[in-house]
């Protein structure tokens, strides 16, 4: 039987591990790939039992070698495949989720395989991971949210850089540039991975929904909007979890 092209484990304490996996191909996101975690992406949205996923990629070689190239150009049509695109858009549903999600990267993170990650909260690299976005020297434009993700993480400079020239930078430009918040070695990749997760997890789960929410859609308004909505989400956690007097 054909192995699935995504894993998924729940574990103890509030903590999922979605593993991309597709290693004969680098963990390329083919779009049996993307269904599965269209589907996955909702049944974590609808479970309250998960409060942190981490997506990694499976085999030694890639987190993900990005789109898979030998899909480009089979869509029946290019308004089809806008359609699929816009009708299962994964990329926007990762960045729309209450729960926390950590990217575990190591080896190749290209392409989607580097935006996919940027769809993340935090990102941990292992000292071998090699980010790159090769779209726009393909003849493409980067379309899962990399031109809107990366100079929001990066400064914009960086990530006009990184975009037109399609270079690879290794984990540690990726860190000193922001892109990757823990780098760490290879062995180390997933157990400290695993402790931030769960670190995470045993916080109370309102405050931390709900400041993940103020943090990201903060980070989109002016100053003055941004204290207003914080101010309205700390109303409203103290409905559930008023202060001791
Ligand atoms: N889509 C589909 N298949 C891919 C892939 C992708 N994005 N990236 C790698 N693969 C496949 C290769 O075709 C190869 O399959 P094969 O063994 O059946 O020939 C296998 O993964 C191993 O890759 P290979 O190219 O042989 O390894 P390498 O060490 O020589 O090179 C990379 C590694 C990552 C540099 C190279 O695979 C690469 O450039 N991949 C494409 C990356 C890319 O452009 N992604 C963004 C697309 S927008």
């Amino acid at each position: 039987m054909a192995e699935p092209p995504v894993l998924y484990e729940k574990r103890e304490g509030g903590v999922a591990w979605v593993t991309l996996n597709r290693p004969a191909v680098l963990n390329a996101i083919n779009m049996a790939m993307r269904d599965e975690l269209w589907e996955l992406m909702h049944a974590v949205r609808d479970d309250p039992d998960v409060r942190v996923v981490v997506f990694k990629g499976a085999g030694e070689r890639a987190f993900s070698a990005g789109a898979d190239i030998s899909e480009f150009g089979t869509a029946p049509s290019i308004a089809e495949a806008r359609r699929a695109r816009r009708e299962r858009d994964l990329w926007g549903l990762m960045l729309s989720l209450d729960v926390v999600i950590i990217a575990a990267v190591h080896g190749y993170a290209l392409g989607a395989g580097t935006e996919l990650p940027l769809c993340c909260d935090i990102r941990i690299a292992s000292d071998d991971a090699v980010f790159g976005l090769p779209e726009v020297s393909l003849g493409y434009i980067p379309s899962a949210g990399g031109t809107q993700t990366l100079p929001r993480l990066v400064p914009p400079g960086v990530a006009m850089q990184m975009i037109l020239t399609g270079d690879q930078i290794d984990a540690a430009t990726a860190y000193r540039y922001g892109l990757v918040q823990r780098l760490v070695s290879r062995d180390e990749l997933y157990p400290a991975t695993e402790a931030m997760a769960r670190h995470i997890a045993e916080r109370p789960a309102p405050a931390t929904t709900l400041t993940k929410r103020a943090i990201a859609e903060g980070a989109e308004l002016p100053l003055a909007t941004g204290i207003a909505l914080e101010s309205e989400l700390v109303r409203r956690a103290l409905q559930t979890a008023p202060l001791p007097h």
